[in-house]
């Protein structure tokens, strides 16, 4: 564990835009960042991120929060291992509680394995450039391929010599453990009790990640004997899951998010020549069919992609196989054949930047109707062949999420096909209802499957790894269109009690420390009163509390942070004497300079002594400003960067409620009034809110009530109703003369 005053550093230290930008393009939106959601499949940007919250928000999906939680959703990594990689990228020496035995091996078995991927990456490439065989065999055949030195360099290409156990020896010698040497998949155990090379005799092309950790290597052997196997692979590991991992990725997602688009090609050859020929926004499939976390992984980079191949037919057949996965994620897909004698590193090679970029340009075809000419060509004229191909067509329409799109494509094909485009259409719906049945039946038994595995049940083979919908689907199935229901918005909203503690619980966490009044006491003491404190002395007053327990639970926790907040704010302050010298001086600096400008029009010069009193005043109003942002910031902050899962996502619910709206005012009008200037009036009409509607609730209650008593109960009954009457009267008084009082 973490020591608390390490966890706190970092927590200050981690600045959320610096942190998600690391994952997500964002672009600036007033006071705040958006950009495409990481964590469901965002197709606009809904994913907020406010640098003065420091939080971060998805107004889709409702995924977000403090630095720490961002990164401990998106990276998969439990609370202090979020903190740790924070801790990291602030540069944080940890001081920390011994682990677990369990949790230090789990770690350093991980942490082992990239540390010798990433020594043996190294030898690799020195083995390349300078031993005599790597010069002769491996860097020769690169220059030949025409790959230059800084490509060589920044793809980390190596070579694995001929022999048996070289590197096994040398990697042993090193002093890694041979385990550990067969767990990365690099040497085999073989039966004399050592082991031999995975990659003998190969040129080597290590694989990234996103954060450029080298997690597995494909080698390709430099014979043409077609009995080898032409890539050799590192197998799967914990540290390397195919699935998951796309080649190129690490060098081309700046060039990806730049231009939003990305070139998707068959081996790791096309991408290395097309990222040396300039086209550097270029990742590899490595040969496979894309799965759902490639999709994912390219998503967070741009919704655009263009699959590039071969222009012969076995190409094409294969460009049009992969597709239908790409559109049910709601990619914009486009396609650009190559010649037929070409893949993207011949391409590339043959012709020059700007030939390349003029091809692209003529070539590059929206998929729909790609797919459209490609289907009607081989039916020509034969009218089984014909329809075949529509509902072909048709059917991918129908994968598409977006129905702008269909009704687009529809259209489309309406005139390609010369067809009735209502009947295309209702085509795309029938389609579409069976799709959206078929998925949710595989969401189910993927549950199942989870549950059973959480279960601790023996992890056997499942058949259900259900065949991709395309696949499964045939024109005689006689399933009726199912009727898609949107599900139902449940609402506690319609209780009026829960909307009005929400709304109190809201001010605790945006401004729970902020000051709000002067509180006197008995014995002649008087004391600032934070917002959260106002509420809970109004609370105990009248003997209430929030009858929601997230909300009660939140509250208490809340309370918690009262006196270490009051304990920060002294050293706070100590800082702010020095932050006002320095804004004086800025001012004063600032002053000086309006006075340069305005020399040559009207002469303005300033008394020193008033141009002293204004940067005083001006220093003064900063400071107080920065002090209210420490005040709203506190308890905010550290809510919001729980390890509790309900009060953190509450926290940063609330924090975030009016995010967009509030981004949105700033550009229309030069000042808004903020929330925070108000809460005087905010909070005391709030709670009166409340107990009003705590108030009318009981009202109602009893009136039903009276409604259904016998006539000897309603005497008492009706004085009960009189003095909760006399109360809300009492209540709406108070509330009316006053703003504030001082108890
Ligand atoms: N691939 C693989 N294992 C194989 C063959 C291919 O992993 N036995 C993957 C590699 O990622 C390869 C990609 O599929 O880059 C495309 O294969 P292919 O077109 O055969 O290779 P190229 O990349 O064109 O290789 P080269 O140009 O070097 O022949
Ligand atoms: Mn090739």
């Amino acid at each position: 564990m973490i020591d608390e005053q390490t966890v706190q550093q970092i927590l200050n230290a981690a600045d959320i835009v610096d942190v998600v930008s690391d994952f997500v393009a964002l672009k600036r939106r007033g006071a705040n960042w958006v950009g495409l959601c990481p964590f469901h499949n965002d197709r606009r940007p809904s994913f907020w991120v406010s640098p003065s919250k420091g939080l971060c928000k998805c107004f889709s999906c409702g995924e977000g929060g403090s630095p720490v939680h961002f990164i401990m959703k998106h990276e998969q990594l439990s609370f202090p291992e979020a903190l740790r990689y924070l801790a990291r990228k602030y540069h944080i020496e940890i001081h920390e509680k011994e682990l677990t035995d369990d949790e230090k091996q789990a770690q350093s078995k991980r942490e082992a394995m990239l540390m010798l991927n990433e020594w043996a990456c190294d030898y690799f490439e020195k083995q390349l450039h300078d031993t005599q065989a790597g010069q002769d065999i491996g860097l020769s055949y690169f220059k030949e391929r025409g790959f230059n030195d800084v490509t060589i360099k920044e793809f980390r290409l190596g070579y694995s010599s001929e022999g048996y156990d070289d590197f096994y020896k040398a990697a042993v010698a090193q002093g890694f453990n041979p385990q550990l040497l067969f767990d990365v998949g690099l040497c085999m155990p073989d039966d004399r009790g050592g082991g031999r090379d995975r990659f003998r005799g190969r040129v080597m092309f290590p694989i990234m990640n996103t954060a450029g950790k080298v997690i597995a290597f494909g080698g390709r052997t430099l014979r043409k004997d077609k009995n080898i196997a032409k890539y050799v692979n590192s197998p799967e590991s914990s540290i390397y899951s195919k699935r998951d991992v796309i080649y190129g990725l690490y060098q081309a997602k700046r060039e990806i998010s730049k231009q939003d688009k990305c070139f998707i090609v068959e081996g790791y050859a096309d991408v290395i020549s097309m990222h040396q020929a300039g086209f550097k926004n270029v990742i590899a499939s490595s040969g496979t069919a894309l799965t759902e976390g490639h999709i994912h992984l390219i998503s967070r980079y741009t919704k655009n992609v263009t699959e590039m191949f071969d222009g012969d037919e076995a190409g094409i057949k294969a460009a049009l196989r992969g597709v239908d996965m790409l559109l049910k994620e709601g990619l914009n897909i486009k396609v650009l054949p190559l010649p037929p004698e070409d893949d993207p590193d011949t391409f590339v090679r043959a012709h020059s930047h700007t030939e390349v970029e003029e091809y692209i340009k003529q070539n590059e075809a929206d998929f729909i109707n790609f797919k459209s000419s490609v289907v009607l060509k081989d039916a020509q004229n034969d009218p089984i062949k014909r329809t075949a191909a529509i509902t072909d067509v048709v059917k991918s329409i129908a994968i598409i999420p977006d129905e702008i799109a269909q009704m687009v494509y529809a259209k489309e094909c309406s005139n390609l096909f010369g067809m009735d485009e209502q009947t295309i259409l209702r085509q795309i719906k029938h389609y579409r209802n069976k799709y959206i049945e078929q998925w949710r039946k595989e969401r189910q038994q993927q549950q199942a499957r989870e549950q059973r595995l959480a279960g601790n049940v023996q992890a056997e083979e499942m058949p259900i790894d259900a065949p991709h919908p395309a696949d499964e689907l045939t024109d005689n199935t006689t399933i009726a269109p199912q009727q898609v229901q949107d599900v139902p918005r449940t609402g506690s909203r319609s209780n009026n009690v829960n909307v009005q503690e929400r709304e109190v619980i809201r001010l605790i966490v945006n401004y729970g420390m902020c000051y709000l009044t002067d509180t006197r006491y008995e014995d002649g003491t008087v004391k600032p009163t934070s917002v959260l404190e106002y509420i809970s002395n109004e609370l105990m007053l009248d003997n209430m509390s929030f009858s929601d327990p997230l909300y009660r639970h939140t509250f208490e926790l809340a309370k918690q942070y009262i006196d270490g907040y009051y304990r920060d704010l002294e050293s706070f302050k100590a800082q702010l004497e020095e932050r006002i010298r320095e804004y004086f001086d800025e001012e004063m600096k600032e002053l000086d300079n309006n006075e340069l400008d305005a020399l040559d029009s009207t002469a303005l010069i300033l008394a020193q002594e008033q141009k002293e009193k204004t940067a005083t005043s001006r220093a003064n109003v900063r400071a107080n400003n920065d002090l209210m942002e420490f005040s709203s910031g506190y308890l905010m902050k550290a809510l919001c960067s729980l390890d509790d899962d309900p009060v953190r996502q509450l926290a940063c619910e609330l924090a975030t409620d009016n995010l967009p709206q509030l981004s949105k005012i700033h550009t229309q009008f030069a000042v808004i009034v903020e929330e925070r200037d108000k809460l005087i009036h905010l909070v005391p009409q709030r709670l009166f809110n409340w107990k009003n509607a705590i108030l009318v609730l009981r009202i109602n209650e009893l009136k039903s009530k009276i409604a259904h008593s016998s006539p000897e109960e309603q005497p008492q009954l009706m004085e009960q109703l009189q003095t909760l009457y006399a109360t809300r009267h009492t209540l709406a008084a108070f509330i009316g003369d006053r703003v504030v009082n001082p108890k």
